[in-house]
């Protein structure tokens, strides 16, 4: 019988049953391991031997959670909850034995033991929220009882782990541990058992939690908060309402509301949006048809070559990871300005408290400036982010390529130049790759990795790698006009600018692209990254909307002129010169007015970009639908609640979705509304 339970084993020691969870990559509570506890937590309670009970895990981390890959289908018995009722009703006392990452679930079954110890490196957390859900497993009622309402609150809406040190001093662990985490448990039972006859349960403080005046302000703060911070989300107020069910009902009853909330957001749409992206980013880091004989550089020292705003950024990925890094600049003017930049950059992070001075300093000590570009022989990895110039680029991959080490990387920051052809002035084009990352380069995790037509796969996977290292998410793609991001984004561009020709308010269609999710509509988004990108006065393109407003002077929000009017603080205002510009633009293209209902102008903008999407699949340019959507929600602010273009289309329905681009490609003859002859199939893949 036992034979059956081989995600766990059991032994006895010294009349203490250790009970140990051997289900890699991250001990997930999957069936099989909620059958096995649930087997030998009952063979322990029933021995004469048995006094205590440790529950601990082999392998990299204790218990990441329930096993998400489950959620969906219907829930094989025992349950957790009824896993974890069992673990709470046992008579004998229960020792959490943590180390790694105690999540969702785990840290739910950890707060159902009567004492819990832990190893100075692990780290605690509710993460629900970022799934779209709240604790479903007693979290929300039994973690406000044992550490209190505030505490409780920041760790459900941000979804974020605590360090032990933290921990330890709320009380959510008894002990940290020193070197030796089971040799540390064991003792602590034993002590326990000798010491103490009743054992301390959250359940049994049955009675609610004091329901003050402080408390309700606490609890306003948090909902002001998440409406402003996650807009849009429902989870992060469920989470709320749950942990506020602590304080107003009797522990059993908060039990059931918890599970009732719990269940209703499994249910939803945007829940199974976010766990979609959970996995959709795992996947992305998967090369496929990879050699496992591949084994990836070890990337120790950098060189960026420019140390503009994207050069500066990089070199402080780099350095936050631990990696030195050397930034080469043409002048010492612009060395100088880049030494400030970074240093004023680390600065507001301290003042900020995120940073203490001795990381600072320790982050600054890893980042060199200097003008011998010669030092790009030193370097297991090249990174160029000059300007968007390819003669210039060109010439420095030729310096590049006959400088850098044998099997050193030479990538490009370039966002729309030819990767292939760059690749192949370096003389060594296995070796040069695309690391396009996102401004600001040391805030934005997305990097889209662009494999040019000969890079080697070994240069592919060590860059995914590194990529993990340096705290980004990785999604490989491969060379066209833009990439993914903006390539797609451009579609959505270039249909907000017709609507707005065709006289819709431009603020409308800000308006609804914000209330759909995105953090800003595409004008305001035009303004941000400047209106002047890629135009010279020389070569100003009469067909272009855009240059019509780099003429007259208004760049966006760098200048405080653009589709709007910005203050000097960049509070936007509507211009009337820029409502001008555009009707003139319009008249001068025979452009009717028309107008269109709000569903409409929504499809205009969001239906060109599922469409592009469709192309870029059907181009190999992804490996998979799912890669652009991480991209989407990551580096182009598309709401994780929605998903990502791809799966948006596809949860509408591509019958529905492909019939509406159809209709509009009746009034725009582009490339935009032509769709593949695959259009289905593809947006229908998983
Ligand atoms: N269920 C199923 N699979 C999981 C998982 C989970 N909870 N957590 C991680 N995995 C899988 C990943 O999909 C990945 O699989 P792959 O190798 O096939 O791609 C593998 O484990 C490794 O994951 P990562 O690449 O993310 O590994 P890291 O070392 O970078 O991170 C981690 C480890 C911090 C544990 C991270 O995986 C993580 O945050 N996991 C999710 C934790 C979580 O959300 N827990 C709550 C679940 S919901 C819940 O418990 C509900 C309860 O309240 C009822
Ligand atoms: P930037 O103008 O801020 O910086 C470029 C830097 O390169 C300057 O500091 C310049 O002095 C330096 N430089 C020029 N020639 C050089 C040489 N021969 N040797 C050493 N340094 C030299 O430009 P930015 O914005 O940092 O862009 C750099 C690259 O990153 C471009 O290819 C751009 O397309 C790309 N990119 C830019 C993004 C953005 O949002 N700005 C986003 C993603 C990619």
């Amino acid at each position: 019988m036992e034979k059956d339970f081989s995600v766990i084993d059991y032994e006895v020691q010294d009349n203490i049953a250790v009970i140990v969870v051997k289900n890699p990559p991250v001990n997930a509570l999957s069936f099989s391991v909620r059958a096995g506890l649930l087997h030998f937590l009952m063979k322990a309670e029933k021995s004469k031997e048995v006094c205590g009970i440790i529950i601990a895990c082999e392998g990299r981390t204790f218990i990441a959670g329930a096993d998400i890959s489950e959620f969906g289908r219907k829930p094989q018995e025992p349950d957790l909850p009824e896993l974890l009722d069992y673990l709470d009703r046992t008579k004998k006392p229960v020792l959490a034995e943590m180390h790694g990452t105690a999540l969702g679930g785990g840290l739910e079954l950890a707060l159902c033991c009567n004492y819990r110890i832990a190893s100075k490196n692990a780290r605690f957390g509710l993460p629900e929220v970022n799934l779209g859900l709240i604790p479903g497993a007693g979290g929300t009622q039994r973690l406000p009882r044992l550490i209190g309402i505030e505490k409780s609150l920041a760790m459900v809406t941000s979804g974020s782990p605590v360090g032990s040190t933290d921990a330890y001093k709320c009380g959510l662990v008894d002990q940290l541990s020193g070197e030796n985490l089971r040799c540390d448990s064991l003792n602590f039972i034993k002590d326990i058992i000798e010491t103490e006859s009743v054992h301390p349960s959250i359940s049994l403080k049955t009675k609610p939690i004091v329901n003050d005046e402080e408390t309700q302000t606490i609890l306003k703060t948090y909902r002001s908060q998440v409406r402003k911070r996650k807009r849009g989300f429902i989870a992060p107020e469920y989470n709320i309402r749950s942990i506020q069910a602590s304080l107003e009902l009797e522990f059993r009853d908060g039990l059931k509301f918890e599970r009732k909330l719990f269940d209703e957001l499994m249910e939803g749409e945007q829940s199974k949006a976010q766990q979609y992206l959970f996995f959709a980013e795992r996947q992305a880091n998967k090369i496929p048809d990879l050699d496992s004989k591949i084994k990836p550089v070890d990337i120790q020292k950098v060189v960026v070559i420019g140390g503009g705003l994207m050069g500066g950024g990089i070199a402080m990925c780099m350095a936050n990871a631990g990696i030195s890094v050397t930034i080469i600049e043409s002048s010492k003017k612009f060395l100088d300005r880049c030494w400030k930049n970074i240093t004023a950059n680390y600065q507001n992070t301290q003042k900020k408290g995120r940073l203490s001075q001795e990381q600072v300093k320790n982050r600054l000590c890893l980042i060199d400036v200097s003008l011998e570009f010669e030092k790009v022989s030193d370097a297991d990895l090249v990174i160029e982010a000059v300007f968007e110039n390819m003669q210039l680029k060109k010439d420095i991959f030729r310096r590049v390529g006959k400088l850098a080490k044998k099997n050193a990387i030479l990538a490009s920051n370039t966002s729309a130049l030819d990767l292939n052809t760059l690749s192949e002035s370096s003389g060594r084009p296995q070796d040069v790759i695309g690391l396009h990352f996102f401004s600001p380069a040391n805030v934005m995790r997305l990097l889209e990795v662009v494999r040019a037509q000969k890079t080697s796969v070994s240069v592919i996977y060590t860059c995914m790698k590194l990529a993990k290292i340096i705290k980004k998410i990785p999604v490989l793609v491969g060379v066209c006009p833009g990439f993914v991001g903006n390539r797609i984004l451009f579609a959505r561009q270039e249909q907000a600018m017709r609507l707005a020709m065709q006289g819709i308010d431009i603020e409308r269609i800000d308006r609804l692209i914000y209330e759909f999710g995105f953090p800003m509509g595409p004008f305001q988004t035009a303004d941000l990254i400047g209106l002047d990108l890629g135009w010279e006065k020389a070569f100003t393109n009469e067909n272009l909307l855009v240059d019509k407003f780099c003429e007259v002077g208004r760049f966006g929000q760098k200048n405080l002129s653009g589709f709007y009017d910005y203050d000097a603080s960049r509070k936007a205002t509507k211009s009337e010169l820029s409502e001008k510009l555009i009707e003139d633009f319009a008249e001068s293209k025979g452009i009717p007015k028309r107008d269109y209902t709000d569903d409409e102008i929504l499809d205009q903008c969001l239906l060109p970009m599922i469409n592009e999407g469709v192309k870029i699949r059907e181009e190999n340019v992804v490996t998979r639908n799912s890669d652009i959507d991480v991209v989407y929600a990551h580096g182009f602010g598309w709401p994780a609640y929605r998903g990502g273009p791809m799966h948006f289309g596809r949860t509408l329905g591509s019958d529905k979705v492909l019939k509406k681009i159809n209709y509009y490609s009746q009034f725009f003859k582009d490339r935009f509304w032509q769709t593949s002859h695959d259009f289905r199939n593809i947006l229908d893949e998983k």
